[in-house]
């Protein structure tokens, strides 16, 4: 994880202290944060995704108890509940905790409690999917010590679940679905119809950079359901002249025209944005799979058109754009170095993603950021990821000697 990640177990001893519970007993779990290359706004559509986990992540060092009771070092907010999940208190982020125990619960796994502390090094409310490491850290966790197993891609979709009825925002399966399959060194395609996923390398020569706007994505829940209904009346309009159709995804872009004829003017920009972006997944992942030692001027320029169709289509035709965001993309666009720059995940604020040759990231970023403030007058503080690896057990971790 980026920066020296705290021990835990000194937190852990203090907190447990009135617990009972083996302290030897503690196992350390951890989850990603994301950052989506390209694929918004496809996943609930049946389409395609291609994210990347980053090095920066939730941790959780816990111990098997009677209830579960958990404390975070970043952010207030606390967790005390029953084995099970259904009896007790939580507050804030302790929500996200009762809605996996609530959804392990109903699919059969048998009540066990876990006393542990967490923290995380994935910023809130950027787009980086903090929630998604929360959950996928927590659900891996308390399934390791309930000795419960799901697929992979079950244990996504018990987070997602948990999200939604957490959040009531009603999320695809793409940020889950990456801090659990994401592996080093790539990024994740995912097509969210079959759940058919291939890594795909990112070169060395390519640095993936996260740009905060500065801007909260406050309205992106009910923007967000908005979106997925339009998503949902446009298919169920294609779906009158072509009943074979069965995701807007399905379309592709052979068929492109003929299926916006049966549609409005909104619906047919909601289609057109899915259709098109779900090629410029392919489009990317072609590009990066060729496996360059060096990206050539024809590379570069394609990266770069890719990024500028997929930015234009958010904002113009479906419309989940922010000034803010828009300005922060314009800018980096123009940074000598820079290869594409669209903004990532839901929209109406939080980060863009830029990606940059490798030998100019560390330049781009700080004339990003002075730019932006002279046009805007907000800060934009950037991360430059490394691509890491999905939810795991980091073991041995009772066995170093901590530090003094
Ligand atoms: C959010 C959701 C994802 C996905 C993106 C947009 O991050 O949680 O499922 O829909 O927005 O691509």
């Amino acid at each position: 994880m980026s920066g020296e990640p705290a021990d835990l177990r000194g937190p852990l001893e203090a907190f447990a202290a009135d617990v009972e519970c083996n302290l030897a007993e503690a196992r350390l779990f951890r989850a990603p944060g994301r950052i989506n290359l390209m694929g918004d706004h496809t996943d609930y559509n049946g389409g395609l995704v291609l994210p990347a986990a980053i090095d920066y992540e939730t941790r959780i060092l816990c111990v098997p108890s009677e209830r579960v009771k958990l404390e975070s070092l970043d952010v207030e907010g606390t967790v005390d509940l029953s084995a099970a999940g259904d009896e007790g208190c939580v507050e804030g982020w302790g929500r996200y905790i009762a809605g996996i125990l609530k959804v392990l619960d109903e699919r059969g796994r048998k009540p066990q409690g876990l006393t542990g502390v967490i923290d995380s090094s994935v910023p809130v409310g950027r787009g980086l999917s903090s929630s998604a490491a929360l959950e996928v850290a927590f659900a891996t966790a308390a399934c390791a010590l309930a000795g419960f197993e799901l697929e992979p891609l079950e244990l996504a979709e018990v987070c997602r679940e948990a999200e939604e009825r957490v959040a009531g925002v009603q999320c695809g399966i793409m940020d889950q679905a990456v801090a659990i399959l994401a592996e080093e060194g790539t990024a994740t395609l995912l097509d969210c119809a079959t759940l058919k996923t291939s890594q795909i390398p990112i070169p060395p020569w390519l640095s993936v950079i996260a740009i905060d706007s500065g801007v909260e994505r406050s309205l992106a829940g009910s923007s967000y359901n908005r979106r997925r209904r339009e998503c949902e009346e446009a298919l169920s309009a294609v779906q009158s002249y072509l009943p074979e159709i069965r995701t807007l995804s399905e379309i592709g872009e052979d068929r492109l025209d003929e299926a916006i004829t049966y549609l409005d003017e909104l619906h047919a920009h909601r289609l057109r944005h899915v259709i098109t972006e779900n090629a410029r997944v392919l489009e990317l992942a072609l590009v990066l799979s060729r496996g360059a030692p060096e990206p050539d001027a024809a590379t570069e320029e394609e990266l770069r058109s890719i990024y500028a169709a997929s930015q234009a289509s958010l904002v113009d035709e479906y419309e989940a754009g922010h000034p803010n965001t828009n300005k922060l993309v314009e800018i980096a666009m123009e940074m000598e170095g820079c290869l594409g720059a669209r903004q990532t995940g839901a929209g109406w604020g939080g980060s863009i993603v830029v990606i940059a040759r490798s030998d100019a990231a560390r330049d781009v970023v700080p004339s990003i950021a002075e730019r932006y403030l002279n046009a805007t007058g907000k800060t934009a503080s950037a991360l430059i990821c490394a691509p890491a690896g999905g939810a795991s057990e980091i073991t041995g971790i009772m066995n170093q000697p901590k530090p003094t």
